[in-house]
Parts: structure tokens; sequence; C-alpha cells
């Protein structure tokens, strides 16, 4: 009876699967929606009666799990290359004529639509989905399996089965579903999403699966990045394979014998680009010869053989109201322009940067001018060109002041410089404002409650003039601020006092040091091991850090050479601020060394745990390969633990972090 049961899952596990392939590959569906519903209808309800046939690879997964806390990471075994754009045709036949310069044999193109979406790679392992990970940033993306799984377009199963299979796609929302989304949520009071890219993307990050599966999301396959069991020799047949494994390949792609064809058909979805029903912003060209590719190879960033040709942004007529400058925490003058709101690419634009003073003299932008804006990398709006024919006489020229608008003190422009700056330093109160917000923010201080209000009460009140005063901030302070009761001045001090605790790097990050970023701080934080050693490091020793060149090295010998900081610093250090790498920091002893956890560890939470490792100099990987040095098994580890003893990677389980560490140190 029950095998009888077993093969009628199955058949109709076949049946869901071919279904969905000629609905959403084939476009061509032979039955239903009500008769697709009956057979799904009939899968869940034996799969219940017989939970023992339960498959998480069945249709009947993709309702969507249970939400999840957070997204673990996922090394990409293959870098996701980004693509170097091509802005007109001109510069199409240019990138041919560069390619025919590095190649002897003949070549043709595939030309693809570009579709404007969320890139994300699908690893198959013995024909079944196994990782959904996003690009991140080409090596370390985020895990949304869970997500992937609700989109009925990817194949749960691929139709033929292979070993190994890691493709490349683009997940999108179709514009209809896009519109209908923000009418529900406008409906329903909710923040609306900017266009369908920005939805995708939201609805991929949502930690609940039932919420993507919502959102009606598809995904077009453009790429093999790890294949076994089979051989090709051109794109073309790259895309063929992937449409008979079962993925969604986009329709509308052309193999042409030149670049003047491939114009062509750039021209053409050009002028049709909006009667698809979905977003693209331009078309990708790629050479067809795959053994061409590999002679080609790729820069630090993308492919020889691949490139973008990006549609002309879309460009809109509006009227600059006025133009006004805000001050940075370095006291940089930037001044932006305050349009007349116009709707442009998916958003309605109000504002646009104008950078600097040349940038506004080069350009001739004056009040009240009748200008063209557009978005830079479709994302930042700029002001592309005035219109001198409107001109009726009453526009204004914008003249810098020689003063800074906030705080009064001479305004000038430094040495090899195209941005004025405010000279006031610690003096200017936005420039004071501005680094303590930044003390605060999350990669620095994270101080919960500090952010950009309370602080200007905080200076307004005379509380605090720098940051060290923060840690000098008492009850009866915070209470004689209007609006704030015990309960969040007390939450503020909890936070506060929380933050004398931080890692170093969070702590030299924090000090707004110029041209210091994250990742240097993090480098110097591993390299000095302590803040004094890096306040009495010389030039010299600041540059025997990778991360740290010539520019890096002045700007720390001068922050830490001003006395004003070093009051600070002492003071800082007098009120309990951390100041030391945790034990064994400066040492990188993990240098080289890559880890993965599973189950809870003792005593560590796992992001604790990550920082640990990682200020050792170790890395911390999401999923378990045979790259993976160590897997450290905490309480109810999970199918990692599984996954490692398979692939017969070293696992330790863990009864004292720091112990452990310090055992795998010693081995490195
Ligand atoms: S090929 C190494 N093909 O465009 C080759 N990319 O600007 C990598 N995209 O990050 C990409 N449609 O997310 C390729 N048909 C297509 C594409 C496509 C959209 C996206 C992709 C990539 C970005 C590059």
């Amino acid at each position: 009876m029950t095998a009888k049961v077993q093969k009628r899952i199955e058949e109709l596990r076949r049946q869901i699967e071919e279904h969905n392939y000629r609905y959403y590959v084939l476009d061509d569906p032979v039955i239903s929606d009500y008769e697709y519903d009956r057979l799904m209808q009939e899968l869940q309800r034996l799969e219940e009666q017989y939970p023992q046939f339960k498959d998480p690879h069945s249709p009947t997964q993709r309702v969507g799990g249970a939400p999840r806390e957070g997204f673990a990471t996922v090394n990409h075994e293959v870098s996701l290359l980004s693509l170097d754009n091509a802005f007109g045709e001109e510069a199409l036949r240019q990138w041919e004529q560069r390619l025919l310069k590095l190649v002897d044999t003949p070549v043709n193109y595939v030309a693809e639509l570009k579709i404007d979406g969320l890139s994300v790679a699908l690893t198959y392992e013995g024909g079944k989905l196994a990782v959904g990970a996003t690009r991140g940033d080409g090596q370390v993306g985020e895990d949304i399996t869970a997500n992937i799984k609700t989109i009925p377009s990817v194949p749960l199963r691929l139709r033929k089965e292979l070993p190994r299979l890691v493709v490349r796609g683009e997940a999108y929302m179709p514009k209809q579903s896009f519109v209908k989304l923000n009418e529900e949520r406008e409906a329903a009071g909710e923040a609306l999403f900017a266009n369908p890219r920005n939805a995708a993307a939201g609805s991929l990050r949502q930690l609940d699966p039932k919420v993507a599966a919502s959102r009606n999301l598809q995904v077009f396959v453009y790429d093999i990045l790890v294949l076994e069991g089979e051989e090709i020799a051109t794109h073309a047949e790259v895309l063929a394979l992937l449409r008979e494994l079962g993925f969604a390949v986009n329709p509308h792609y052309k193999v042409c014998d030149n670049i003047e064809e491939v114009i062509e058909y750039c021209r053409y979805w050009t002028e049709k680009r909006n009667e698809l029903n979905y977003d693209i912003d331009g078309l990708v060209i790629k050479v067809n010869q795959l053994d061409v590719h590999e002679k080609l190879g790729t820069t630090a960033k993308s492919p020889r053989w691949a490139i973008a040709y990006k549609f002309p942004a879309e460009q809109k007529e509006t009227v600059v109201r006025d133009i006004f400058l805000s001050v940075g925490r370095t006291g940089v003058l930037t001044p932006t322009a305050l349009l007349e709101p116009v709707h442009l690419a998916g958003t309605t634009v109000s504002k646009a940067t104008l950078h600097n003073e040349d940038y506004i003299r080069d350009k001739d932008i004056r009040i009240g001018d009748h200008v063209i804006v557009q978005k830079a990398g479709d994302i930042i709006p700029e002001v592309v060109r005035v219109l001198p024919e409107k001109r009726r006489g009453h526009e204004r020229e914008f003249q810098f002041p020689d003063r800074c608008p906030e705080c009064g003190a001479r305004v000038a422009r430094e040495q090899n410089e195209t941005a004025l700056r405010c000279q006031g330093g610690l003096a200017c109160s936005a420039q004071v404002r501005e680094r303590i917000i930044h003390f605060a923010s999350r990669d620095a201080m994270d101080i919960e409650g500090l952010g950009p209000k309370m602080v200007e009460q905080l200076l307004k009140h005379n509380l605090i003039e720098n940051v060290a005063d923060l840690y000098y901030l008492t009850m009866e302070d915070l209470l004689s601020l209007e609006r704030v009761g015990e309960k969040s001045a007390r939450n503020l001090l909890d936070a506060i006092e929380k933050s004398k605790d931080n890692a170093l790097h969070q702590l030299i990050f924090a000090l707004g040091i110029r041209h210091v970023g994250l990742g240097a701080s993090k480098a110097l934080a591993r390299h000095f091991g302590s803040l004094e050693a890096l306040a009495g490091a010389s030039e010299e020793e600041l540059l025997a850090v990778a991360d740290v060149g010539p520019k890096i090295a002045a700007s720390i010998s001068n922050f830490f050479a001003e006395p004003q900081n070093q009051d600070v610093i002492r003071r800082l250090v007098a009120a309990g601020v951390n100041t030391k790498a945790e034990q064994n920091a400066g040492e990188n002893d993990l240098e080289g060394l890559t880890f993965v956890l599973t189950g809870s560890l003792p005593g560590y939470s796992r992001k604790e745990a990550k920082e640990m490792i990682e200020l050792r100099g170790g890395k911390v990987a999401s999923s378990v390969s045979r790259k993976t040095d160590y897997v450290l098994v905490g309480q109810d580890p999970g199918s990692k633990l599984d996954k490692a003893r398979k692939l017969g990677v070293t696992t330790i389980e863990v009864a004292d972090l720091e112990e452990t560490l310090d055992e795998c140190a010693r081995n490195n």
C-alpha cells in the first residue's frame, strides 16, 4: 500500500514539475490553473498523511518554511564578476577592436537583454537545488535558499541529473506585480518601493520566506559557472542547455556575426524596451566561443569577453529652486541643488548633488535655471546641463561663502583638492556634530539611541562638546532634555556604557581619522593591538600595515599629533573605553585558516565568535567545502557537521572557544 502511495507521490511531483516547466520556461501551459491546483492539493494531502515521504525538494515546499533570524554568508566557489559598461554604439565598436587584437580565431557574439534585477547564484548537487545566494560583493553573498525555493521558475530538481552545477541569473519582479504590490502597500500605509529592482531585492532579503513566496518573483538564468558531466563549446549552447535543464532563459537573444549586427539589435531593444513586462537597463554582449573566453580572461572585476551596453539614462527637465551647502565631518562643504520635484527613472527627485565649486562653475548652474537631470549610475540624481536659452534674467549665480555657513570659520581649498573645507576643525559646530554622529553609528561605537536628533539636543544644551563627553553624561543631564523620560535616558546611558567594551577596530573607525575606513581600522587594530601602540607609531611603522599607504599613514600621524585629539583620547581612556585588541590579536595567528561554525558555542554569540576569529586573522565561512580547515561544533549542531564528516574536514567540539582557537593557531 505505502509503496503505491510513494509511487503516486513521485508521479504527482513529476507532473507538477513538468507543468511548472511548461508554464514558466516554455510559456506553453497544457492544463488550466484549476487542474494544476487539484494536483497540488492531492500531493499536499498525501504528504501530510504520509510524512515519511516528505522531501525538501517537493513542489509543495515552495510555500516557504519558518522565518529565520538572519542570513548566513556564502563564499562563492567562482567569483561573480561584474561587467564593463559601454555607453553608446562607438564604445561597442571600440570594444570589438580591442578584442580582435587579442584573438586570432574568428568570433561571433550573443546579444542578450540585461535584466534590471538582482544577481543570484544557484548551486545544484546531484541534480537538486542545494544553495541559492545573492551576489554580494562577488566573493561572498548571502544564503537566501529558503526564499529562492519559493520562486516557481527556479527548478528544485534539474530535468537531467548532473553531479554538480552552479548557474547565475537575475531575480526580478514583473512590472505589474510591482505596481500591485505598491498599491497594496499604500492601502496598508506601508512605505512604497521605488522600483521593481528594489522590490525584488527587498523581497529576497525577507527573513520570512512566506513573504518572498507572496511576491511573484522570477529568475532568468544566463550563465553556467560550474558544470560537471557535460561538455559545451559556445555560449549559445550554454543557453540551450540551461533551458533543457529546466531553467527559465530569456527568449530575447540573438547570435550576431559582427558588431554592426549587435548594434542593430541594441537599437531595436532601445525602441522596444517598454513593451516588455519587466525592466531592462541595456543589453549584454558576450563572445560566443567559450575557448576564447579562457584566452581573453578577466580583469580584476570583469571579463574581457563580455560588455554591457547601457541604454542612455532617462533625462528630465526641471528648475533649480535653490542651492544649499552642507558641512561634513571633515569640514567639506558640499553644494546641493534643491529642485522642482520631477519623476525620474522610478523615483521622485527633489535634490541633486552639485559635488563642488568647480562643477557649478563648469556647468554654469544658477539658481532659477532650467536644467536637465538624470541619475548617475541609475541612482544618484545629477544635473547634466543647463538650458541657457530658457533664462529670463532673474537667475542668480551661486556664491560660495568665504566663511563656513555653520560656524563662521574661514573656508579654504586645500592643495590638490577640489573641495572647499571649513578650517574651523574641532571648533566648527557642524563638524563636531557630524563627528559625534559618526562616532555613535553602527559600524563605529554602535550606541543605540544616539542618532542625529539626540546628538543635536545634547550639543544645543551644552551637555557635550566632543565624543569623550558622552562618557561623562549623567541621568540628570539627560532628564534635563525635552521629551526624554527616565526609561529612554536609562537606555541611552546603558548603551553608552556597553560601548566601552567594543572591539578596538570600532574605536579606531569611530575616531573619524581622515581616509581611515572600516577595513583599514580592522587592519590597524590587528597589527598594533592597542590604541596606544597605534598612536605612538611612526609613519614608517604605519606603512608596514598591508592596507595602509602614504596618504593614510600621514593622516593618522597628523591626527594623533593634534593636542585636542590627544586630550579626547585621554578622557576616553579615563572613562574606561577599551583600547586593546582582544587577546592574541596582533599576532594574526589564525591567518589563512577558514572556519565554519555550527550549533551554539558556549559563552559566545555567533557574531562574537566570528569577530574573535577574524580579529586573529582567520576567516569564517557559512558553508562547509573542501576549502574549510575546521568546523567548530557547539551544542545542537546542524547539517554542517554531517557535511564536514562526509568531506573529511576536521571537526572540533568546542568547550572553550579561546582554547580551541589557540590549539588551531599552534597547528597553523
Ligand atoms: S553576464 C561575467 N548577462 O548585470 C558575466 N549579466 O552589470 C556576468 N545582468 O551583475 C554577467 N542580465 O547581475 C549577464 N543577460 C545577462 C544579464 C546580466 C542582467 C546583470 C548581472 C550583473 C550585472 C552587470
